[in-house]
């Protein structure tokens, strides 16, 4: 373990933020979370950072920040069909997926580029192109930093839903994820039924796709409309699409018959914040060095010198504009500290 004061931020938020942790203390194994436990090293102010890809800091960090390093990964079980594999918490979210592509472990695919960690991703249940991480999903061990225990949690503790998570709600910052299990498939289904993921294999002239194909192809639609954060400073998606009532919907139709939605179930649907925040005329709007992507609204970005507090503001006007224009009330999905 090593143990930093006043440590630089700027590598570990993809927002690229220049600001500074009173605390942080690096973790590779989850002996050394019981060790600081036993030391009555983590307090209340103990927060875990995975790859800094779902937070906004507005201000230096004045805790302790836990640093998840835990790599490694284990195969827990094998059939012909399937695999169990065990990956740990702070392994690269993207390089477990091409590990997994490449072994033609199917299941992740969809998921991939996704910046962040593989112990971040119960958390929010990742998701993108068809795919949500709770789709594989088997179960984690997460270390509870109030006993000190190291506690094991299967599917039906997590509660997963869209974007959100046990650990979302009840275990806000109650836990450090150490290691997640996923079942994979060893004759994988490919699922292509979202947005161009098809379109893109069809131009390429791939008639009978392997999983690395759908990677491939999910890398290049990601590559031609999200920023790469070592380029432009972001994290992905800002606010969650929001799920309205059908009726709500219908009005909005009369309105904008171009509005875009996902069904949902027979009375709510999802609308695409993406849409709204572009048809409301943000899309592509820069102020200072911050500003709304140009070619998905739905990403807020630093352009260099930006400051937490500047995408809030942004943020908290975008929210405001949505709701006067379409009586709509966004979400923030990342996490603002
Ligand atoms: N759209 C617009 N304008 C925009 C963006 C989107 O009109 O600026 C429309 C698109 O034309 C399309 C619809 O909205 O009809 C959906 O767009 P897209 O496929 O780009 O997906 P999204 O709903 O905007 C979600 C996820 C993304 C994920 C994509 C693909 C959320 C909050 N975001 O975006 O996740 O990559 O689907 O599955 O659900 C992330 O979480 O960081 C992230 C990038």
């Amino acid at each position: 373990m090593s143990e930093r004061f006043q440590y630089p931020l700027k590598p570990y938020n993809t927002f690229g933020f220049n600001v500074f942790a009173k605390q942080i203390n690096i973790i590779f194994h989850p002996n050394e979370l019981n060790e600081l436990f036993l030391a009555q090293k983590i307090n209340e102010t103990s927060r875990v950072l995975g790859g800094g890809s779902n937070i906004l800091f507005t201000q230096d960090f004045e805790g302790q920040l836990l640093k998840n390093e835990i790599k490694g990964r284990t195969t827990i079980s094998e059939t012909n069909e399937t695999i169990d594999i065990a990956f740990g918490g702070g392994e690269n979210w993207h390089e477990t997926v091409i590990y997994c592509v490449n072994n033609n472990w199917g299941g992740i695919e969809n998921l991939s580029l996704i910046p962040g960690t593989v112990g971040a991703s119960p958390i929010q249940n990742i998701g993108a192109y068809g795919s949500e991480i709770k789709d594989t999903f088997l179960w984690l061990k997460a270390f509870n930093l109030k006993t000190g225990e190291l506690e094991t949690f299967n599917y039906s503790d997590c509660n997963f839903g869209y974007r959100d998570s046990y650990f979302k709600r009840e275990g806000q910052n109650n836990y450090f994820i150490t290691e997640v299990c996923f079942r994979l498939s060893k004759n994988p289904v490919i699922n292509v039924q979202y947005g161009d993921i098809q379109a893109v294999l069809d131009n390429a002239k791939i008639e009978f796709p392997t999983i690395k194909d759908v990677s491939d192809a999910i890398i290049s639609i990601r590559q031609s409309k999200l920023p790469n954060p070592s380029e432009i400073g972001n994290c992905g998606s800002f606010f969650k699409n929001p799920v309205i009532l059908k009726s709500h919907f219908n009005t909005l139709q009369e309105k904008f018959p171009d509005i875009k939605s996902f069904p949902v179930s027979d009375t709510l649907v999802k609308v695409p914040a993406g849409w709204l925040i572009e048809k409301a005329g943000w899309k592509g709007k820069r102020f200072g060095a911050v500003g709304v992507h140009e070619k998905q609204a739905l990403v807020l970005v630093n352009y260099g010198e930006g400051t937490g507090i500047e995408i809030k503001n942004l943020a908290q006007n975008i929210l405001q504009n949505i709701l006067e224009t379409f009586e709509i009330q966004l979400e923030i999905e990342v996490n603002v500290w």
